[in-house]
């Protein structure tokens, strides 16, 4: 059985890929500093090991910083020492506020970079080079035309935050030129992933205030937060808010693994990828779909633009969709549902 390494298991993202892991027999092994999750995390994915839905052989967590490198080293000694080689790694750990890198770009470039650098470092001292990253559609530039964002589409952040995930794609390109080492690298550049899993159990849990729409949505029709603000009615678009292309988390998760299978497979040295549904929606019709499906009420105010946002911001799939024969499956409304589902079941969080 393959032992996949998970860095930033606990997130969001992370702790959906991990179950879409176990679901398919890996072993994986978790490592996170839990600076925006939650061990509780660890608890509930062993849950649905008890209850029988998965095929769970073994989750192992192990909590530290990528900006450690002694933790890095003493972590794959154990490891290997163990016979518990890691036979690839999904990167997702990292900060990925873009609000806060603009006010703090340090901090990103530390965690972000700094973590990534120790941690590939690692793995080609170990040979683990088979790497399956978390980028961002924060990489690109925005487009004036409100056309589709395809993988040829210029990379041109306007922030630290993209700028740490696009720098970190020219060193695994690079990597992945080397002639000494085999990488193969899968680099998925995520539009906006929202939901949770359908069970209720794990979901979106930020620790600091949302940054993240959903997240504030919910609040919003909990009662928690007053009204969404809206940045903006007087984008191009044709109910004048933005658009973007919001993407299940379990959509994403099942991208993850294909990705991870073909690399495993040897299919290819370095991809890069836009996991999106290729659907673009208004921040007015995501509240709309919200209230609908939910049978709830989302006011909402209008504020003025923000800095660096974009009228319209939706994925070509093309690519992702013929080269990892995948596609996103559940709509809006699925996305609205389990979101609600997730926060009614967890109001506090985990
Ligand atoms: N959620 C989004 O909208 C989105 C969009 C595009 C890309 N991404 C990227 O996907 C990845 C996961 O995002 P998420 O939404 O699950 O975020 P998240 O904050 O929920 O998860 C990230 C995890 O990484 C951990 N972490 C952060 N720095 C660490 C470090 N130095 N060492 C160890 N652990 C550390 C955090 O504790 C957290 O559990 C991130 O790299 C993010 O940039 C997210």
């Amino acid at each position: 059985m393959k032992n996949i390494l998970i860095t930033g298991g606990t997130g969001f993202i992370g702790s959906h890929i991990c179950l879409v892991l176990l679901n398919k027999g890996y072993e994986i092994t978790i490592v996170d500093s839990l600076i925006n999750s939650s061990p509780v995390v660890i608890e509930r994915l062993k849950e649905f090991c008890k209850s029988g839905e998965k095929n769970v052989n073994r989750i192992n967590f192990e909590k530290g910083d990528l900006r450690n490198q002694d933790f890095l080293s003493s972590l794959f000694e154990t490891y290997y020492k163990k016979g518990l080689k890691f036979d690839a790694v999904l990167h997702l750990a990292g900060l990925k506020s873009v609000k806060e890198s603009t006010q703090e770009p340090l901090k990103y470039w530390d965690y972000n970079l700094i973590g990534t650098i120790n941690l590939l470092k690692i793995m080609g001292e170990y040979r683990c080079t088979n790497l399956v990253f978390s980028s961002s559609a924060t990489i690109y530039g925005s487009k004036k035309d409100n056309t589709l964002i395809d993988e040829y589409s210029l990379i041109n952040p306007i922030n630290a935050y993209g700028y740490t995930k696009a720098t970190i794609e020219r060193i695994l390109e690079d990597l992945s030129k080397t002639k000494n080492q085999k990488w193969r690298i899968a680099s998925l550049r995520y539009f906006n992933p929202v939901g949770a899993h359908y069970s209720g159990r794990i979901g979106e849990n930020p620790l600091d205030n949302p940054n993240n729409i959903l997240p504030i949505i919910t609040k919003v029709a909990a009662g928690l937060i007053d009204e969404l603000k809206i940045f903006g009615n007087d984008w191009d678009t044709p109910d004048g808010t933005g658009i973007r292309d919001y993407i299940h988390v379990m959509d994403l998760a099942e991208g993850h693994l294909i990705s991870l299978e073909k690399i495993l497979n040897n299919e290819f040295k370095f991809i890069k990828l836009n996991l999106g549904t290729a659907k673009g929606t208004s921040v007015l019709e995501l509240i709309k779909t919200f209230e609908k499906v939910n049978k709830v009420k989302v006011p909402y105010r209008y504020c003025l633009r923000r800095d660096g946002d974009v009228a319209y911001s939706v994925a070509d799939n093309s690519l992702a969709k013929s080269i990892l024969n995948w596609i996103p499956k559940r709509d809006l409304e699925e996305m609205c549902r389990d979101s609600w589902n997730w926060y009614k079941n967890n109001p506090k969080g985990f």
